[in-house]
């Protein structure tokens, strides 16, 4: 009998990323995907911890599936990724929800298939969570869901510690991947077709770092380098080691998209001192002006918290101020979220939650129009979209520019995975729709 798994993700790309690793595994223990939740046979959350929504979201959801486990008693339930793997949640997990089956941590996703396994013979719940982050482990191939578009880890973990995350508690230390590995990776996506390449890292201008192997320009440079026709970005780069070579190697490799994401977090100095950033707004200002020398159509895009402990009016302005001398392409923008063993939890000031939603409205408002005026300027241009999807409910086809503008068309044909020509005829705040040429 046929055998189906459901797979939810909360959180960042990585995470995404990492979902197709453990589709992969499932695929090989012979499961099938299916698209609802109640037909499954196993059931995976890989979940995120990196606001407070995040986590409420996933528990919510792992809540809601008491009922359906008590009348499928075989289903296994699975919880991994960021949320397990904080101190003591994995405890928390089990005692919440008795039903869910394995506890793994982000350190052991190449254990699942063991993991499940054991479950299989035993009745007890597995939960395993190893403290130490484990060797990065090669050969655990995916199962690639975004065609054109595929990602590839370039290191895992992170040694930043800016005092509001919790990334580097529940991802370790950072480590990077041999350079030869991720370059065969990228040839071999490339060879199969793939049109879109994404280096995955949480601070990819650091790889590898203390190591002897090639800095992070040269690793792009050497991908940019394969053969085909085909689309390379990058993410996340930190600022404070954002290069002036970086800036040379985008120009000068022209399947380098001209879109960096180059998270700020705030405008004020006092406040990027506290959240242990290591740079300026003038210091942020000036990587802006190195990029832009070497790309000057460059579409910069950032995150931006508010309401980090004693952040002031005057701080805020200062974010704001940054924002319109900026001027990015968009912005996620994010209320800032206390975590647990972070440094900045410890913190006297906390923001009053209305103080906070009034600086995100305000902040939202400013970015949405910045990006309305620069899409605007998109009406009557041809421009090359990577069509990556069909939305069903508009009917239309959908891709991205090298900016990463999302453009919406129709076409008779299937266009998914061709660079084709759009003529834009309309901006919609975000988006933009035209005809194909
Ligand atoms: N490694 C990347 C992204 C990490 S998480 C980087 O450093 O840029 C993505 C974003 O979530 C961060 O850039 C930050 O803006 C936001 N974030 C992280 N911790 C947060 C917290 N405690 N509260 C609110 N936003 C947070
Ligand atoms: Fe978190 Fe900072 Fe590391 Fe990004 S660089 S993952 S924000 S600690
Ligand atoms: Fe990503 Fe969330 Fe973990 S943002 S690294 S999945 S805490």
């Amino acid at each position: 009998m046929a055998k189906y798994y459901h797979i939810t993700t909360y959180g960042c790309q990585m995470n995404v990323h990492e979902s197709e690793k453990i589709a992969g595994i499932l695929s090989g223990l012979g499961y099938t995907a299916c698209e609802n939740i109640e037909d499954s046979d196993i059931a995976v959350f890989n979940t995120c911890c990196i606001r407070e929504n995040a986590e409420n979201h996933a528990f919510g959801n792992i809540g809601m599936l008491k009922k359906l486990k008590a009348n499928k008693r075989d289903m296994i339930i699975a919880v991994g990724g960021c949320l397990t793997q904080q101190i003591g949640k994995a405890d928390t997990l089990h005692e919440k929800f008795p039903y869910v089956d394995i506890i793994f941590g982000t350190h052991n996703l190449n254990k699942l298939k063991e993991l499940i396994l054991k479950k299989q013979k035993q009745k007890k719940a597995v939960i395993e969570i190893e403290d130490s982050e484990g060797s990065i482990c090669e050969g655990e191939k995916p199962l690639r869901t975004s065609y054109p578009n595929a990602w590839i880890n370039i290191t895992y973990g992170c040694n930043n510690f800016c005092s509001y995350c919790i990334v580097p508690y529940v991802r370790g230390r950072e480590r990077s991947r041999r350079s030869e590995d991720i370059i065969s990776e990228a040839k071999e996506l490339i060879a199969q077709g793939y049109k879109e390449i994404t280096l995955l890292g949480q601070n990819v201008n650091s790889y590898a770092n203390g190591t002897d192997d090639i800095s992070f320009p040269e690793l792009l440079k050497r991908v940019a380098q394969t053969e085909g026709k085909f689309r390379l970005r990058f993410m996340t780069s930190h600022p404070k080691d954002f290069s002036e070579e970086l800036a040379k190697v985008i120009a000068e490799n022209p399947k380098i998209c001209h879109a960096v994401h180059l998270p700020v977090q705030s405008g004020s100095d006092s406040v990027l001192k506290a959240m242990n950033r290591k740079y300026t707004s003038a210091d942020y200002i000036k990587k802006i002006e190195i990029l832009k020398k070497y790309v000057p159509d460059c579409a910069v895009t950032t995150d931006l918290i508010v309401g980090f402990p004693n952040e002031s009016e005057e701080d805020f302005n200062d974010t704001l101020n940054l924002v319109k001398k900026v001027g990015f392409a968009s912005a996620f923008t994010f209320v800032y979220s206390k975590r647990e063993g972070t440094v900045a939890a410890k913190m006297d000031g906390q923001i009053p939650e209305e103080v906070s939603k009034a600086r995100i409205m305000k902040l939202i408002e400013l970015v949405n129009s910045q990006t309305r005026e620069q899409t605007s300027h998109y009406i009557g241009k041809t421009v090359e979209i990577l069509c990556e999807d069909y939305d069903a409910k508009r009917e239309k086809y959908l891709g991205r520019d090298e900016y990463g503008r999302m453009a919406y068309f129709s076409s008779a044909d299937n266009k998914i995975g061709e660079f084709v020509s759009v003529k834009i005829s309309a901006a919609n705040g975000m988006s933009l729709a035209g005809e194909l040429i």
